[in-house]
């Protein structure tokens, strides 16, 4: 296991480059089996999430080479249609994947993807709405199992703007004769992202980004297409707080400042002074700070994935915050770990309200999720003395060379293995 031991009391300096979103790369990958030949894609971040996707597509028959951040995968083989249930565990959002074998093959088995550190991550919505559209689902206590000979055409309203379920309706309906019109629909950017790139293999999707979203199905894909993968908004946001929880001065670039408006205007109301060019951002963070109120919403409210690593930089910004969780029913575990630095926080049902003191002490700290990890790592370059964050496998998942990309912003930060 790996564990990373930081030196709190530096202030970061310096710039770092941002890496391909973990949220867009996850359905386009799942998207690249549908022209059934191949696929290039740039800007994929080298992390654990995506390597657990590339395995699944090679057990289901798929060649994929990798070069760095390059991916080429070529589906033309690929002929299983049961994602293997031990993947299927390694990673709860790979159920994004039964709509793109369905489109293609019209058959998918899966098991029931597990819950996770953060909520039980149900797959009813996903599984409701593709009955509309006419996709037969059968469910035994391990299997779904999901057959589908015509997509009809439907209007859709999904009861929450759901991204996986909002993603997943579009993959399956890619192919046939038929138009879908999903209400409600969730806007995420990673959602613009995965319709970008089907449109551009050819498919005929409508009002991405918005609430209402078309899919025309179409009969054929282009057999080569080349995309490049949108900036990763949260890694993005994650390092903006590590400039302001050290009160540090960095400048962000790869970014698309749009996708952080929220974000942005929140540390501008602590105190932080923040520049934004299209896609770069400066922030100076060495500013006396004083607390703000967080809800997190769908997009485009604040992103309930930089929830932790907010409500992290709050517990040393004066005055009281109150912090309410709105998307998962479990998303302030990581809390526990953050108080035995010190912060003064009280659970209330999904809400914490913390009082912000001078300064974290060290500790040594237990990663319980991938964005909690990352709020511990940033929480212990704030504190005075040595800390040891362990169970990084939780945050290899989503950032890819975090460690040493804030090395060179000059954390004093090392990895260990043991
Ligand atoms: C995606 O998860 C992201 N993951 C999450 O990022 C992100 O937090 C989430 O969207 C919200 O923005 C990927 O894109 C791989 P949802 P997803 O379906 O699709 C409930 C990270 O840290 N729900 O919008 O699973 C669900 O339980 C991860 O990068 C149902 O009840 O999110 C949750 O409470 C964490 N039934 C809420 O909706 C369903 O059928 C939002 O879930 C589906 C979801």
């Amino acid at each position: 296991m790996s564990k990373y031991i930081i030196k709190g009391g530096e202030k970061l300096s310096g710039e770092v480059n941002i890496s391909g979103s973990k949220n867009a790369s996850l359905p386009i990958l799942a998207a690249s089996i549908l022209n059934r030949k191949k696929v290039k894609l740039y800007n994929v971040p080298d992390i654990s999430d995506v390597r657990t996707t590339c395995e699944i597509l090679e057990s289901l028959g798929c060649k994929i080479e990798k070069i760095n951040n390059v991916l080429i995968i070529d589906s033309e083989k690929m002929e299983n249609t049961v994602i293997p249930d031990d993947l299927m565990r390694k990673l709860r959002s790979s159920v994004i994947l039964a709509g793109a074998i369905l489109a293609r093959f019209k058959k998918v088995s899966f098991s029931l993807p597990g819950g996770c550190d953060i909520g039980t991550r149900p797959i009813d919505l996903h599984l409701k709405n593709f009955k509309k559209i006419g996709i037969k689902i059968s469910e035994n206590s391990r299997y779904i199992e999901c057959i589908c000979d015509k997509i009809e055409s439907k209007t859709i309203e999904l009861d929450f703007p759901s991204v996986g379920a909002t993603e997943n309706l579009i993959l399956a309906s890619i192919y046939g004769n038929h138009e879908i019109i999903i209400n409600n629909a969730a806007m995420e950017p990673e959602i613009v992202d995965l319709a970008n790139f089907l449109n551009k293999l050819g498919a005929k999707i409508y009002g991405a980004g918005t609430n209402i979203i078309k899919v025309l199905g179409v009969k054929k894909l282009k057999e080569l297409a080349s995309y490049t993968i949108m900036p990763d908004r949260i890694e993005a946001g994650t390092f903006l707080v590590a400039g302001a929880i050290t009160k540090g001065s960095i400048k962000i670039n790869k970014v698309n400042t749009i996708h952080l408006g929220p974000v942005i205007s929140k540390l501008k109301k602590c105190g932080c002074e923040i520049l934004t060019d299209n896609n770069c951002m400066y922030i100076n963070g060495n500013k006396n700070t004083t607390a703000v109120d967080i809800k997190t919403m769908p997009y485009p409210g604040f992103p309930t994935d930089l929830q932790p690593i907010f409500s992290t930089y709050l517990t040393i910004c004066k005055g009281t915050s109150i912090v309410t969780e709105n998307i998962f029913e479990n998303r302030f575990k990581f809390m526990q770990e953050i108080k035995r630095m010190g912060a003064k926080v009280k659970f209330e049902s999904n809400s914490i309200i913390i009082k912000g003191i001078k300064k974290l002490h060290s500790a040594n700290l237990e990663c319980t999720d991938l964005r909690g990890g990352a709020a511990m790592v940033l929480a212990a370059l704030n504190s005075d003395g040595v800390s040891e964050i362990s169970k990084l496998d939780y945050l290899f998942r989503g950032y890819e060379n975090f460690d040493i990309k804030l090395k060179k912003l000059g954390a004093n930060i090392t990895r260990e293995e043991n």
